[in-house]
């Protein structure tokens, strides 16, 4: 009895009762030792356009739900990843009228919101300054704010889940302190219409490996001035072994998590092999955790 209370002790989530979450990416399948570290959901690619609805008269929710399901039967947070983005769209709707591609992006809003009726955060665009909606034409274009296309996105979101709250998702920010600017600008439209409740960035190896937390602190300032509440949404890093990678971890990390405008940290995947960009992985297939992970399960809990 003893020891399995101990077992059940080391077993919780590693942000579990603290202010802000600490998430991971599903995908297909649940890893079984996702319950031991992380109490925030993103799906990885189920619930991307491209994915539900790779034709347009055949909806796919399979690897959705999987996410969905989970983090609702153990009361964690789920983000939908995502509505709106340029890339990973259906490949049907390039041949589609204006009129029909707009009608197109409506139904897939309101086919999620009637599907999943408990959704926490929304990444509602992704990539605007990377890879924004090929449809955006259809859908206000740039009109009178510059980005009005992406203000009826929010609006049509905002009004299929008034429960919700509302991010905006882009890479390239941490380390740059003009992109930001850029995206803050949006922010600002979006937030004078009340449309937006956070900005979501997403700290991808490529943009925290080589940055420093002085930089990666400015830029959390600049963005937190907006008053809205900042998520880093797709992190994860890599160096050349195991020691560089928790180099890397120890050193940017910290920076972010103490942020007072962070509210949730969410890793890009965590099995090594299995995740997205080689070397990103921080606990191993067979369960050994790597400096990393050992790292980072500390310093949370001290933190
Ligand atoms: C989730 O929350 C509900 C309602 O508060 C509760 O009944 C249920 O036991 C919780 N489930 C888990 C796995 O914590
Ligand atoms: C930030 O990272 C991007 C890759 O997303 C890179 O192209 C860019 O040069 C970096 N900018 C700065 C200022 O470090």
């Amino acid at each position: 009895m003893i020891l399995l209370l101990v077992a059940l002790s080391f077993s919780d989530p590693i942000a579990q009762g603290k202010s802000k979450f600490l998430g991971n990416v599903i995908g297909g399948n649940v890893p079984s030792n996702f319950v031991n570290y992380w109490n925030q959901v993103t799906p990885e690619n189920g619930c991307k356009w491209g994915s539900v609805q790779a034709s347009q008269s055949s909806w796919n929710w399979a690897e959705c739900d999987v996410a969905y399901n989970w983090a609702k039967s153990r009361n964690l947070t789920f983000k939908f990843h995502c509505l709106v983005w340029g890339s990973q769209e259906p490949g049907w709707i390039g041949s589609l009228s204006n009129d029909a591609k707009k009608t197109a992006v409506t139904t897939w809003i309101n086919a999620v919101a009637a599907r999943y009726n408990s959704i926490d955060l929304i990444d509602v665009v992704n990539e605007v300054l990377h890879a924004p909606a090929s449809y955006r034409e259809a859908i206000g274009g740039s009109g009178s704010t510059g980005w009005d296309w992406i203000v009826w996105a929010f609006t049509q979101t905002r009004s299929a889940f008034p429960s919700s709250k509302l991010l905006i998702n882009e890479y390239g920010i941490i380390n740059d302190s003009n992109e930001a600017r850029q995206l803050i600008e949006i922010v600002n439209i979006l937030k004078s219409r009340n449309l937006v409740d956070g900005i979501g960035i997403q700290c991808h190896q490529f943009n925290v490996n080589s940055l420093s937390a002085a930089s990666a602190k400015s830029v959390l300032d600049q963005l937190g001035a907006t008053g809205r509440p900042i998520y880093s949404s797709e992190f994860d890093a890599n160096g050349n072994n195991e020691a560089s990678q928790a180099t890397i971890y120890q050193r940017i990390f910290p920076a972010i998590w103490e942020h007072s405008s962070v509210k949730g940290v969410t890793l890009w995947g965590y099995i090594t092999g299995t995740t997205w960009k080689d070397g990103t992985g921080i606990v191993e297939q067979n369960g050994n955790e790597r400096q990393a992970m050992t790292w980072l399960k500390q310093y949370v809990a001290s933190h």
